[in-house]
Protein backbone atom coordinates (compact mmCIF):
# COMPACT_ATOMS: atom_id res chain seq x y z
CA UNK A 1 0.00 0.00 0.00
CA UNK A 2 1.91 3.08 -1.24
CA UNK A 3 2.41 6.16 0.74
CA UNK A 4 -0.16 9.28 0.21
CA UNK A 5 2.28 11.97 -1.03
CA UNK A 6 0.17 14.78 -1.30
CA UNK A 7 -3.11 14.21 0.10
CA UNK A 8 -4.93 17.75 -0.78
CA UNK A 9 -4.63 16.40 -4.67
CA UNK A 10 -7.11 13.38 -3.65
CA UNK A 11 -10.21 13.51 -5.84
CA UNK A 12 -12.68 13.11 -3.37
CA UNK A 13 -16.71 12.55 -3.92
CA UNK A 14 -18.61 15.30 -3.28
CA UNK A 15 -21.68 13.10 -2.13
CA UNK A 16 -21.95 9.59 -1.21
CA UNK A 17 -25.81 8.06 -1.46
CA UNK A 18 -26.79 5.11 0.95
CA UNK A 19 -29.90 3.32 0.88
CA UNK A 20 -30.97 5.52 4.63
CA UNK A 21 -28.81 8.32 4.24
CA UNK A 22 -26.47 10.58 2.50
CA UNK A 23 -22.43 11.94 3.56
CA UNK A 24 -21.49 14.97 2.39
CA UNK A 25 -19.10 17.55 3.62
CA UNK A 26 -20.06 20.63 5.71
CA UNK A 27 -20.65 23.95 3.98
CA UNK A 28 -21.47 27.21 4.45
CA UNK A 29 -24.93 27.47 6.06
CA UNK A 30 -24.84 24.13 7.42
CA UNK A 31 -24.67 25.85 11.24
CA UNK A 32 -28.45 25.64 11.80
CA UNK A 33 -28.53 22.28 10.66
CA UNK A 34 -25.81 21.46 13.14
CA UNK A 35 -26.70 23.30 15.71
CA UNK A 36 -30.42 21.45 16.03
CA UNK A 37 -28.76 18.26 15.90
CA UNK A 38 -26.19 18.44 18.44
CA UNK A 39 -28.72 20.24 21.11
CA UNK A 40 -31.73 17.44 20.15
CA UNK A 41 -30.17 16.07 23.38
CA UNK A 42 -26.74 18.10 24.55
CA UNK A 43 -26.59 16.19 27.69
CA UNK A 44 -26.64 12.82 25.73
CA UNK A 45 -23.64 13.72 23.50
CA UNK A 46 -21.90 15.45 25.85
CA UNK A 47 -21.34 12.55 27.94
CA UNK A 48 -18.97 11.04 25.71
CA UNK A 49 -17.89 13.84 24.03
CA UNK A 50 -16.42 17.35 24.85
CA UNK A 51 -17.18 18.83 21.35
CA UNK A 52 -20.92 19.01 21.76
CA UNK A 53 -20.53 22.19 24.65
CA UNK A 54 -18.80 24.26 22.23
CA UNK A 55 -22.32 24.11 19.92
CA UNK A 56 -23.99 26.87 22.16
CA UNK A 57 -25.36 29.17 19.41
CA UNK A 58 -26.32 29.06 15.53
CA UNK A 59 -23.08 30.90 15.40
CA UNK A 60 -20.66 28.23 16.71
CA UNK A 61 -22.24 25.60 14.78
CA UNK A 62 -21.69 28.20 11.53
CA UNK A 63 -18.24 28.25 12.28
CA UNK A 64 -17.68 24.94 13.00
CA UNK A 65 -19.31 24.42 9.78
CA UNK A 66 -17.28 26.47 7.73
CA UNK A 67 -13.90 25.43 9.35
CA UNK A 68 -14.66 21.83 8.23
CA UNK A 69 -15.72 22.53 4.76
CA UNK A 70 -12.18 24.61 4.70
CA UNK A 71 -10.40 21.43 6.44
CA UNK A 72 -11.90 19.29 3.94
CA UNK A 73 -10.18 21.15 0.87
CA UNK A 74 -6.83 21.06 2.91
CA UNK A 75 -6.99 17.67 4.37
CA UNK A 76 -6.58 18.27 7.80
CA UNK A 77 -10.17 16.85 8.31
CA UNK A 78 -12.25 14.56 6.42
CA UNK A 79 -15.34 14.73 7.95
CA UNK A 80 -18.68 14.56 6.68
CA UNK A 81 -22.66 15.20 7.59
CA UNK A 82 -24.78 12.35 7.82
CA UNK A 83 -28.39 13.76 6.27
CA UNK A 84 -31.50 12.10 5.93
CA UNK A 85 -32.62 11.00 2.13
CA UNK A 86 -33.86 14.33 1.17
CA UNK A 87 -31.21 16.39 3.00
CA UNK A 88 -33.54 18.41 4.93
CA UNK A 89 -32.04 16.69 8.05
CA UNK A 90 -28.74 16.50 9.50
CA UNK A 91 -29.05 13.07 11.24
CA UNK A 92 -25.37 13.35 12.79
CA UNK A 93 -21.64 12.96 11.30
CA UNK A 94 -18.93 10.86 10.46
CA UNK A 95 -15.55 10.57 9.37
CA UNK A 96 -11.63 11.03 9.95
CA UNK A 97 -9.67 13.33 11.93
CA UNK A 98 -6.49 11.82 12.73
CA UNK A 99 -4.12 10.93 9.55
CA UNK A 100 -0.82 9.75 8.92
CA UNK A 101 -0.47 9.61 5.29
CA UNK A 102 2.78 7.79 5.10
CA UNK A 103 0.79 4.53 6.13
CA UNK A 104 -1.74 5.57 5.18
CA UNK A 105 -3.64 5.16 8.03
CA UNK A 106 -6.86 7.18 9.23
CA UNK A 107 -8.71 7.89 12.27
CA UNK A 108 -12.35 7.58 12.04
CA UNK A 109 -15.08 9.01 14.52
CA UNK A 110 -19.16 9.60 14.42
CA UNK A 111 -22.08 10.42 16.03
CA UNK A 112 -26.09 10.61 15.08
CA UNK A 113 -28.58 12.56 17.17
CA UNK A 114 -30.93 10.64 19.45
CA UNK A 115 -33.70 10.31 17.26
CA UNK A 116 -31.43 9.06 14.87
CA UNK A 117 -30.44 6.05 16.24
CA UNK A 118 -31.07 2.31 16.29
CA UNK A 119 -32.39 2.18 12.62
CA UNK A 120 -28.53 1.00 10.91
CA UNK A 121 -28.20 4.50 9.79
CA UNK A 122 -24.26 4.59 11.38
CA UNK A 123 -23.61 1.17 10.49
CA UNK A 124 -24.56 2.32 7.02
CA UNK A 125 -23.26 5.70 7.17
CA UNK A 126 -19.49 4.30 8.62
CA UNK A 127 -19.34 1.68 6.09
CA UNK A 128 -19.68 4.62 3.39
CA UNK A 129 -16.41 6.23 5.42
CA UNK A 130 -14.70 2.56 5.06
CA UNK A 131 -15.48 2.32 1.01
CA UNK A 132 -14.39 5.97 0.74
CA UNK A 133 -10.75 5.46 2.90
CA UNK A 134 -10.06 1.55 1.39
CA UNK A 135 -11.51 1.21 -2.02
CA UNK A 136 -11.43 4.99 -3.16
CA UNK A 137 -8.74 6.69 -0.90
CA UNK A 138 -6.49 3.10 -1.01
CA UNK A 139 -5.52 3.64 2.53
CA UNK A 140 -3.99 0.43 4.51
CA UNK A 141 -5.77 1.15 7.91
CA UNK A 142 -8.85 2.87 9.84
CA UNK A 143 -8.83 2.74 13.32
CA UNK A 144 -10.35 4.29 16.11
CA UNK A 145 -11.01 4.42 19.99
CA UNK A 146 -13.91 4.63 22.29
CA UNK A 147 -14.91 4.56 26.13
CA UNK A 148 -14.70 0.91 27.19
CA UNK A 149 -18.09 1.84 28.92
CA UNK A 150 -19.53 3.21 25.51
CA UNK A 151 -20.90 -0.13 24.54
CA UNK A 152 -23.24 1.60 21.32
CA UNK A 153 -19.92 2.58 19.56
CA UNK A 154 -17.84 -0.64 20.46
CA UNK A 155 -20.72 -2.59 19.10
CA UNK A 156 -20.62 -0.69 15.96
CA UNK A 157 -17.23 -0.97 15.32
CA UNK A 158 -17.60 -4.63 16.09
CA UNK A 159 -20.82 -4.71 13.37
CA UNK A 160 -18.64 -3.10 10.81
CA UNK A 161 -16.07 -5.85 11.56
CA UNK A 162 -13.15 -3.87 13.19
CA UNK A 163 -11.23 -6.34 15.67
CA UNK A 164 -10.69 -5.06 19.20
CA UNK A 165 -6.83 -4.22 19.03
CA UNK A 166 -5.89 -2.82 22.57
CA UNK A 167 -7.83 -2.46 25.75
CA UNK A 168 -5.62 0.46 27.45
CA UNK A 169 -6.75 0.79 31.09
CA UNK A 170 -6.63 4.01 33.07
CA UNK A 171 -4.92 5.79 29.78
CA UNK A 172 -6.91 9.01 29.55
CA UNK A 173 -8.79 11.25 31.38
CA UNK A 174 -12.41 12.98 29.97
CA UNK A 175 -13.56 15.75 29.66
CA UNK A 176 -15.89 14.99 33.26
CA UNK A 177 -12.92 14.96 34.73
CA UNK A 178 -12.70 10.76 35.29
CA UNK A 179 -9.97 8.40 34.69
CA UNK A 180 -11.18 6.19 31.95
CA UNK A 181 -10.17 2.59 30.36
CA UNK A 182 -10.86 3.05 26.13
CA UNK A 183 -10.72 0.49 23.52
CA UNK A 184 -8.86 0.85 20.55
CA UNK A 185 -10.21 -0.86 17.23
CA UNK A 186 -8.80 -1.01 13.93
CA UNK A 187 -9.48 -2.62 10.25
CA UNK A 188 -7.33 -3.22 7.50
CA UNK A 189 -7.46 -2.48 3.75
CA UNK A 190 -7.32 -6.57 3.66
CA UNK A 191 -9.71 -7.03 5.86
CA UNK A 192 -12.15 -4.88 4.19
CA UNK A 193 -11.37 -6.85 0.98
CA UNK A 194 -11.99 -10.43 2.63
CA UNK A 195 -14.99 -9.07 4.29
CA UNK A 196 -16.46 -7.69 1.02
CA UNK A 197 -15.46 -11.18 -1.01
CA UNK A 198 -17.37 -13.49 1.42
CA UNK A 199 -20.78 -10.86 1.52
C1 LIG B 1 -22.42 5.44 18.52
C2 LIG B 1 -23.73 5.69 17.80
C3 LIG B 1 -23.50 6.47 16.52
C4 LIG B 1 -24.35 4.31 17.46
O1 LIG B 1 -25.68 4.50 17.05
P1 LIG B 1 -26.64 3.23 16.80
O2 LIG B 1 -28.00 3.75 16.55
O3 LIG B 1 -26.43 2.25 17.88
O4 LIG B 1 -26.04 2.59 15.47
P2 LIG B 1 -26.83 2.28 14.12
O5 LIG B 1 -27.41 3.54 13.58
O6 LIG B 1 -25.89 1.55 13.27
O7 LIG B 1 -28.03 1.36 14.58
C5 LIG B 1 -27.76 0.07 15.11
C6 LIG B 1 -28.96 -0.39 15.88
O8 LIG B 1 -30.10 -0.36 15.02
C7 LIG B 1 -30.55 -1.71 14.78
N1 LIG B 1 -30.82 -1.78 13.34
C8 LIG B 1 -32.04 -1.64 12.78
N2 LIG B 1 -31.95 -1.73 11.46
C9 LIG B 1 -30.64 -1.93 11.17
C10 LIG B 1 -29.94 -2.10 9.96
N3 LIG B 1 -30.55 -2.06 8.77
N4 LIG B 1 -28.59 -2.27 10.00
C11 LIG B 1 -27.94 -2.30 11.18
N5 LIG B 1 -28.58 -2.15 12.38
C12 LIG B 1 -29.92 -1.96 12.36
C13 LIG B 1 -29.44 -2.61 15.25
O9 LIG B 1 -29.94 -3.84 15.70
C14 LIG B 1 -28.82 -1.79 16.37
O10 LIG B 1 -29.61 -1.87 17.52
P3 LIG B 1 -29.03 -2.63 18.83
O11 LIG B 1 -27.71 -2.01 19.17
O12 LIG B 1 -30.09 -2.36 19.84
O13 LIG B 1 -28.89 -4.04 18.42
C15 LIG B 1 -24.72 6.47 18.72
O14 LIG B 1 -25.02 5.68 19.85
C16 LIG B 1 -24.18 7.82 19.18
O15 LIG B 1 -24.23 8.79 18.45
N6 LIG B 1 -23.68 7.88 20.43
C17 LIG B 1 -23.22 9.12 21.02
C18 LIG B 1 -21.99 9.64 20.34
C19 LIG B 1 -20.80 8.73 20.54
O16 LIG B 1 -20.72 7.98 21.49
N7 LIG B 1 -19.85 8.82 19.59
C20 LIG B 1 -18.66 8.03 19.60
C21 LIG B 1 -17.65 8.55 20.54
S1 LIG B 1 -16.23 7.44 20.55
Amino acid sequence: MPAILQPRLLQLPTKILGKQCVLRPYRSGDGRAKFEAVNEDLADLSYWMAWPERHRSVEDSENYAREMAGKWITRDALILGVFSLDEKTLLGGCGFHGFDWTVPSLEIGWYLRKSARGQGIATEAVSLCCTLAFDHMKVNRVWGSCDALNTRSAKLFERIGFAREAHLRGERRDHRGNVRDSFVYGMLARDWASQRDAT
